[in-house]
């Protein structure tokens, strides 16, 4: 019983938790280990200064947008692709107007490109 209602506060935390957005420091974390070409990379780079920089800052410490250094750790790679593809709430959606390997690029870049320069 002392347990039951131990991971019921600990469920209701966690909740509130995803509810309020979260306060983990995804910048110690520091880039995912995933491996991507240095064309992609590039590529990805430059995409990233055309389309993503005025929001989310040069380097990506953000302005209108949120920070996205060492944020690679914070979404799968499906779900950071749907994020880019479909956008979400004041973020546009680019699945219509970038090509696949430029998502591909520009993903790659966020995901570990901040870090590889
Ligand atoms: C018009 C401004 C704008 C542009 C351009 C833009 N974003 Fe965003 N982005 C936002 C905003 C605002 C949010 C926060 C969305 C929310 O509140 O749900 C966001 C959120 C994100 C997130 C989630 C961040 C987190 O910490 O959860 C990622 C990843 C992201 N953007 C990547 C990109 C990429 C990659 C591009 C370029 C292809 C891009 N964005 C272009 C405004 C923009």
């Amino acid at each position: 019983m002392k347990y039951l209602s131990l991971s019921c506060l600990l469920g209701l935390l966690c909740a509130l938790c995803f509810a309020c957005g979260d306060n983990t420091d995804w910048v110690s974390k520091g880039p995912t280990n995933e491996v991507y070409s240095e064309d992609l990379l590039l590529l990805g780079k430059e995409v990233y200064s055309d389309t993503c920089s005025t929001c989310h800052g040069a380097d990506g410490s953000g302005s209108f947008g949120p920070a996205l250094l060492g944020k690679g750790h914070k979404y799968t790679y499906q779900n950071h692709r749907t994020l880019i593809e479909r956008g979400r709430r004041s973020m546009p959606g680019f699945g219509a107007s970038l090509t696949d390997r430029e998502i591909e690029a520009v993903l790659a870049h966020i995901r570990v490109g901040f870090f590889s320069d």
